[in-house]
């Protein structure tokens, strides 16, 4: 079996072991948006404020950016390739009509970048409303990060926590601001892991890419536990299986297989949205785990429940965070 087969049928496996796969289809969608009434996002106006969002170059992120420039706010597209990334911001601004999208260049997965970033952003914004945390990858060999991190967990848990940490002062001057994190289903299947959060000489891109994302849900629920609610909001999501470039170039044969049922990727990009400018439940919860504006559990397995104690949650916590090079004082709680 090739390695790219194997991929698949790890992801396609664990998701069918799930009840919940139609759900993540474009089925889920069409059928919510109805059953619930949803708000059209057109009616949300979001004119001054300003709103964060990472790998906006591409997918579901490119479609977030232009969603939200749309509505009314400023948005800081941030990407890691430089030419891209004008390429995109110059195609979001024509969208919205209005220079209303700049670019900010880093790469999540290294530190130094991360933290450049974070000091450009506070000291350009001491107000912001949202960061969207969503860039990512399902990345089939094993890398590592300038920083010797395994590159899935350096960009998509270490990275985003250093950020999220130094943007605490702008977000909290929003009262409330908002963090979203865009991270998958496909955690449903992976325990809470520490020791082998970076996984060594047997990786497995799904696996690791699900050990990320659980890393992420979980860390979404302690960072709520930490910040009052009404200084800042946090949240994580899954978007639902969307057809985009990452899907294209990861899951080749999955998309094959799952073909029309895919979300397009402004679907993909709904409850992102929504989550970003609604006033109702986003604003009056923290730490929940949402699937088409929908709050979800984050364990459907006894194996990954069980796996979710306090103390691996606090070992975690102290990982990413002397990982990302920041003083435990500096942390909130
Ligand atoms: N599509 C789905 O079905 C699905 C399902 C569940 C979860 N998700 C999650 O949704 C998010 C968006 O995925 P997508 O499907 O839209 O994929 P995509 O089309 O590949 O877009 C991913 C974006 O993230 C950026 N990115 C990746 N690694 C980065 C890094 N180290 N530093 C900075 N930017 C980085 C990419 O930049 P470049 O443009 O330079 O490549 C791109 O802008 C990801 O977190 C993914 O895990 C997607």
């Amino acid at each position: 079996m090739s390695g790219q087969r194997s991929i698949v049928s790890r992801v396609v496996d664990a998701s069918l072991e799930l009840p919940v796969a139609p759900s993540f289809t474009r089925i889920g969608p069409m059928v919510r948006s109805r059953l619930d009434a949803w708000t059209a996002l057109d009616s949300y106006d979001l004119s001054g404020r300003t709103m964060v969002v990472t790998g906006a170059t591409s997918g579901i992120g490119r479609h977030v950016a232009s969603r939200l420039a749309g509505l009314g706010a400023h948005v800081i597209a941030v990407g890691r390739d430089d030419a891209k990334l004008e390429r995109v911001v110059d195609e979001l601004c024509a969208e919205a009509g209005r220079d209303s999208v700049v670019g900010e260049v880093a790469d999540l997965g290294d530190l130094e970048a991360v933290r450049s970033l974070g000091v450009r952003l506070c000291a350009a914004h001491p107000v912001l409303h949202v960061l969207v945390h969503n860039a990512g990858a399902l990345t089939a060999d094993r890398r590592i990060s300038p920083q010797d991190i395994e590159i899935t967990v350096a960009s998509q848990v270490v990275g985003p926590h250093l950020l999220t940490t130094m943007l605490q002062p702008s977000l909290r001057a929003a009262a409330p601001g908002r963090v979203i994190t865009v991270s998958s289903g496909g955690m449903y299947a992976a325990a809470l892991c520490i020791d082998d959060l970076q996984m060594g000489d047997d990786y497995r891109g799904a696996e690791q890419y699900a050990r990320a994302k659980r890393a992420q849900v979980t860390l979404n629920e302690m960072w709520a536990q930490r910040v009052p609610a009404d200084e800042v909001v946090f949240h994580a999501m899954h978007p639902g299986w969307a057809d985009t470039p990452g899907v294209a170039t990861a899951l080749p044969t999955f998309r094959k297989v799952v073909g029309p049922l895919l979300r397009t990727p402004d679907q993909g990009a709904d409850s992102i949205v929504w989550l970003a400018a609604d006033p109702g439940a986003p604003l009056s919860s923290s730490g929940a785990f949402w699937l088409d504006r929908i709050r979800r559990p984050i364990h459907r397995l006894p194996r990954t429940r069980r796996s979710d104690a306090a103390e691996r949650r606090a070992a975690l916590w102290s990982w990413v965070s002397t990982t990302a090079g920041i003083d435990a004082t500096d942390l909130p709680g």
